[in-house]
């Protein structure tokens, strides 16, 4: 099969398109042919060597994708070939993933591949966030970082699905209109504005209720001085880098408080995970959540994705197509 391979870390040079063994089957997976992989940017941290999970070389990097199931491990009785699904697991960026049976959604018949590959990663996360480490409410105040992007876009979707009012922030103005039409009463740039003091103006010296965050050093800190009392803080990334060391008796003044997420280790949590993917399925039948997609690159062009994604210039999902 063909695949996108590397052997060093590094950046978007590293990858190489190139002939590859197609997968075997082991107990408790599926073979899926990829029909749409999406592009994340935790992908530019898997192949610097500098993401949760480590490289194994020759590796193939990816790890969401939407396609059809090749072939069944005799042991998966609840999946069959045909069945059209999507999943998070490692090694998308091929023609086949081999992929654990617990980690595939079977899609709606109504849902492309692509806005399919654009679930299992992105919008869970936003979904998880506003709904499982938080309990995000009408009347809420949500601040949503990076809100053009893939997550950010499906965050501001959601927390508006839940009577929330969204603050987004965007590092360059020609982001601002289309955060906008996905939901959000106000987008600050934060390059050129001071996002806690505009949204202690915007929110008449209150302070946000949720924010999340996915920029880390730029915005960590300084997120934590425009949280309204009891507010809360869900750090998920650090594409702006490490944020800065916090002591836990800052967040007595206040009652607030921190908390991380990622989305991969949800997926030992059967129901929670489950009822997560029934409301982004039903979000996106009633029209409320759908993901735009800032780009299409054949498969092969695999480093010109990540160079798009890392020059802060895309809007919604990147995706490649095998
Ligand atoms: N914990 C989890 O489970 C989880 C899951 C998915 C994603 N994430 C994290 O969520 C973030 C968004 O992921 P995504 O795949 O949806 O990507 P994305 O938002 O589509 O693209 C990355 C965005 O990060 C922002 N950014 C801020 N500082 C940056 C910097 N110094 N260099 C490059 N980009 C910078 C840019 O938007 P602005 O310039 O407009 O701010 C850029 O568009 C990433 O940090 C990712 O690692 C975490």
């Amino acid at each position: 099969m063909k695949a996108i391979v590397f052997e060093r870390l590094g950046g978007p040079e590293v990858m190489e398109y190139r002939e590859f063994p197609r997968p075997e089957l082991r107990p408790a997976t599926v073979l899926v042919r990829n029909h749409v992989i999406a592009v994340n940017y935790g992908d530019t941290f898997f192949i610097r060597g500098t993401y949760l999970v480590k490289p194994v070389f020759p590796d193939i990097p990816g790890m969401e994708a939407a396609g059809v199931i090749e072939e069944v491990a005799p042991d998966v009785h609840d999946l069959k070939p045909g069945m059209r699904v999507a999943y998070i697991g490692m090694g998308s960026y091929a023609e086949f993933t081999r992929i654990r049976a617990s980690r595939v959604m079977v899609l709606p018949d109504d849902m492309s591949f692509e806005q399919a590959a654009a679930f299992p990663v992105a919008v869970l996360t936003a979904w998880h966030m506003l709904h499982t480490c938080n309990d995000t409410r009408p009347g809420n105040v949500v601040m949503v970082h990076s809100a053009a992007g893939g997550v950010g876009i499906a965050a501001v979707q959601i927390a508006r699905a839940a009577g929330a009012q969204v603050i987004g922030t965007v590092s360059s103005d020609d982001k601002i209109e289309v955060v906008r039409r996905f939901g959000a009463e106000h987008v600050i740039n934060y390059e050129t504005h001071d996002f806690a003091q505009e949204a202690m103006r915007i929110t008449q010296g209150r302070g946000v209720d949720l924010i999340l965050d996915a920029v880390g050093k730029p915005t960590f800190l300084k997120g934590l001085r425009c949280l309204a009392p009891l507010g809360h803080l869900v750090l998920f990334g650090r594409a702006g880098g490490l944020p800065e060391r916090l002591s836990p008796t800052e967040l007595l003044g206040k009652s607030i408080k921190v908390s991380g997420f990622a989305v991969t280790m949800i997926y030992a949590f059967h129901d929670i995970h489950q009822r997560a993917v029934n409301a982004v399925f039903q979000l996106a039948r009633e029209g409320r959540l759908t993901v735009p997609i800032g780009a299409s690159f054949p498969l092969a062009q695999a480093a010109a994705a990540h160079r798009l994604i890392q020059s802060r210039r895309s809007v919604g999902k990147l995706l490649l197509i095998p």
